[in-house]
């Protein structure tokens, strides 16, 4: 399957499963800004490239300047990254759960993060007759029933969904810690409304991790930040490996900051991209998801299964999200990126075909898992 390391984006397993070079796809399957990098990012790397014989600075401060500018939270409350990712393992190292209530379905590296930090997890069911909403009583009984952390994202991944204030203030009130993962909120236009930032800089216990390889479309160079109180960020600095931040990603990191005009453009297209592609899909007799992110969970038409539909797109340069191994999910959903219109054209088009040709097959395509080994 093409999730086989959990994640999308893998262009090498896709290359190796449908027999196409690994810049041969259009990649709806991880959820990076289409129209990124911004363009200082690239003067800005060469910059970096000038002064690679030195060491980036050990405590990012350029970059944790202009975040504190960005976010109005103070640098001592920000530690820069090697991405979210790293972000999220060291908050739940930093924390220690026992158990960690986490939503299901929701990002997999959380589980991940809490088993690395010697605990377990918890689930907190999202439902889909409830358009999968968080809901404060379930995080109340997982603390009831011995949860002393909660990791949530916002918005969830895959759900889109962002928390509701119910189910922030459950949280913060029923658990000693809680990770609120912002990776995509920067998709929305209420992210000044919705961010928890400054608030986790005053208390301690709150930590938020956000990434900017999803909304500057740098995942190649990994980076992310986390915001919480000044004395939880020196904890976590005492725990990261030093540098975890290259240069390159810092000098870049800053000149995307600084790019004013790249942001306002993506948060201008998205919104009324998103609806189009969903008002697309739901002509298709597809099921899409009410999303604030940059991307789209999708239920799939009775008799579909998500892992042919993946494989019948996968063969003609299309990637898709299977959301078989977000726990609560399974076959009957996809997930998509929203991408620029005539991809998005290329994705109604190849899904149309995909789903005429994988209609009522309920056993898996055999070829898809054999090339795979
Ligand atoms: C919800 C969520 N959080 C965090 C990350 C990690 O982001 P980064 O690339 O900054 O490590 C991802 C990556 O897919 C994600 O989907």
């Amino acid at each position: 399957m093409l999730e086989r390391y959990g994640h999308g984006g893998d262009l090498e397993t896709a290359s190796a499963l449908y027999g196409r070079a690994p810049d041969d796809f259009v990649d709806f399957s991880s959820n990076m800004n289409p129209w990124g990098p911004p363009a200082g990012a690239r003067e800005a790397m060469l910059r970096a490239w000038a002064r690679i014989d030195a060491y980036p600075d050990p405590a990012a401060r350029a970059l944790r300047r202009r975040l504190s500018e960005k976010h109005g939270v103070p640098m001592e409350a920000i530690w820069v990254g090697n991405g979210a990712a790293e972000a999220i393992d060291l908050a739940l190292r930093a924390i220690r759960p026992a158990v960690a209530a986490v939503a299901a379905p929701g990002f997999a590296e959380y589980e991940t993060a809490v088993a690395h930090a010697g605990g377990r997890t918890r689930d907190l069911a999202l439902r889909a007759e409830e358009g999968f909403a968080l809901r404060a009583e379930e995080i109340a009984a997982a603390a009831a029933g011995g949860a002393d952390a909660v990791v949530l994202g916002h918005p969830n991944n895959p759900t889109g969904r962002t928390l509701g204030a119910d189910a922030i203030e459950a949280a913060l009130g029923a658990c000693r810690a809680v990770v609120v993962d912002e990776a995509f909120l920067d998709f929305s236009p209420a992210e000044e409304e919705l961010t928890l930032v400054r608030r986790a800089a005053e208390t301690p216990g709150l930590f938020v991790t956000r990434s900017m390889t999803k909304f500057y479309a740098i995942p190649g160079l990994r980076l992310g930040y986390l915001v919480a109180h000044p004395d939880e960020v020196e904890r976590i600095r005492s725990l990261a490996v030093p540098w975890s931040a290259n240069g390159i990603a810092l000098e870049v990191g800053a000149a995307a900051l600084d790019d004013a005009a790249f942001a306002a453009r993506t948060l201008a297209w998205l919104p009324p991209e998103r609806a189009w592609l969903s008002a697309r899909l739901a002509s298709l007799g597809l099921h899409p998801y009410p999303s604030e992110a940059n991307f789209l969970l999708v239920r799939l038409p009775e008799g579909v299964r998500a892992g042919n539909l993946q494989t019948a797109l996968g063969r003609g340069g299309v990637l898709i999200r299977s959301a078989a191994t977000f726990r609560g999910l399974g076959e009957a959903y996809i997930r998509l990126a929203v991408k620029r219109r005539e991809q998005n054209e290329r994705l109604l088009s190849a899904l149309a075909s995909g789903l005429a040709e994988t209609a009522g097959r309920t056993d898996p395509a055999p070829s898809a898992e054999g090339r795979a080994r």
